[in-house]
């Protein structure tokens, strides 16, 4: 981690969670989401569904997720729940037995779409053999339930394109989407490629153009809200979190606008996987999803879901950090903690500066600005002096050494 990031994490999370967390009272149906913990399913045992998606069928939401123990695909697994907290295990929709080429492989980024025209539900993810990234493949499997155990249909390359880390987006008319990281140029992932799929969501139709060209991003989700498109991604990172970033369209086939940063700089730590839209009795809210990847032990996945803002007026999306946070699936209110910041905008001082930054970047409310220490020596401070004592604290100062 460089000094710029450790300097936001320290001073979030002295400012956020010593200093001001006030959860509040929230209706009965409402529940709180943990963010950073070990999700458990309602028997007891870990929730194994990384970097999957949320489909809503009648009151009740799936969950899916991948699961791979040691490096190698063990299974795609279904959760259900009607509140988007109590997730009980459903089944294991494909697994390492369900095709000879599953034994040894990797299946990551699983999504499933359901398909009108034909009443059934389509699963689609990446597809790798067991030992590197090199085939670049998609995998499709097909049910006509939501938990049964799919049907695996195979892989491929979308009309012979490299395809990674991906998505699959249906649109209000019923056409089907994949967006994918491909090859345009030099190297692996270098350009996104979006794709409308055939009428059974089965194959690709049409490649429909380049998009990011020469920008490296990975893990792409797409959400629509009104006539607006999101198409939000990552940097090609491995499993490190780093900048997410965001573009808007009127059409899924473009054009798409430039990417504009959202969270900060690791997007809190976490890889974006979905957006989940929870359309409620009152309203509908946004739910980014992410995967908090342990780089160093891919078991210790964390979930990290946070309300996602999408601005009708200008076309902007913001997301901030909430260590709990409520929502009412029933309803769809999303109820944030309120937060009090008492660092933000208060006089800082530092032990040095480097030219170009600023010491009040650290507390300025802007996650894209930081703070640099003008030199490597060590130790190098920030301090924030907040101006009073506060109640739920007794200190003055936070003091921060990097
Ligand atoms: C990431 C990608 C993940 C996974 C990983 C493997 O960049 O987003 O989905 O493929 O690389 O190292």
């Amino acid at each position: 981690m460089g000094n710029r990031k450790v300097v936001w994490f320290l001073v979030f999370a002295l400012t956020f969670t010593l200093f001001g967390l006030h959860p509040e009272r929230t209706s009965a149906a409402s529940v709180t989401i943990t963010n950073g913990t070990d999700w458990l399913d309602t028997a007891g045992n870990p929730i194994h569904a990384n970097s999957g998606n949320i489909l809503q069928v009648g009151s009740t939401y799936y969950l899916y997720g991948e699961h791979a123990v040691g490096g190698k695909f063990d299974s795609v697994n279904v959760y259900t729940s009607t509140d988007l907290k109590n997730w009980t295990f459903s089944n294991a929709i494909l697994t390492k037995d369900s095709a000879t080429e599953l034994a040894s492989s990797k299946i990551e980024r699983p999504k499933v779409i359901y398909n009108a025209l034909n009443n059934q539900y389509v699963l689609w993810a990446h597809y790798e053999n067991g030992t590197d990234y090199n085939l670049g493949r998609v995998a499709v499997a097909t049910s006509n339930t939501p938990n049964g155990k799919f049907t695996y249909e195979g892989s491929f390359r979308p009309m012979n394109y490299e395809s990674r880390d991906m998505t699959v987006f249906v649109d209000t008319d019923g056409t089907g989407y994949l967006v994918t990281a491909s090859r345009k140029n030099g190297g692996a992932n270098d350009t996104m490629a979006i794709f409308k799929m055939n009428a059974s969501y089965t194959g690709i139709q049409s490649f429909e153009g380049w998009l990011f060209e020469n920008a490296y991003r990975e893990a792409p989700a797409v959400v629509k809200k009104g006539n607006r498109y999101y198409l939000f991604t990552s940097q090609a990172a491995g499993w490190y979190p780093n900048q997410g970033a965001y573009a808007t369209a009127t059409s899924m086939t473009g054009p798409w606008t430039a990417l504009t940063p959202y969270g900060n700089p690791s997007a809190f730590g976490s890889q974006i996987h979905d957006i989940a839209t929870i359309t409620g009795s009152n309203t509908t809210s946004y739910i980014y999803m992410g995967d908090r990847w342990n780089p160093m032990n891919l078991g210790e996945h964390k979930h990290i879901w946070l309300p996602l803002t999408l601005n009708d007026s200008n076309g902007t999306a913001s997301l901030e950090w909430y260590t709990t946070w409520n929502i009412d699936a029933a309803t769809g209110v999303v109820t944030p903690p309120a937060l009090v910041n008492h660092a933000q905008g208060k006089t800082a001082t530092a032990s040095s500066t480097a030219s170009g930054s600023s010491v009040s970047n650290v507390n300025d409310g802007n996650y894209q600005t930081s703070w640099v220490a003008s030199s490597n020596s060590w130790p190098a401070w920030w301090q924030v002096d907040f101006g009073a004592p506060k109640d739920d604290h007794r200190n003055r100062h936070v003091l921060v050494y990097v």
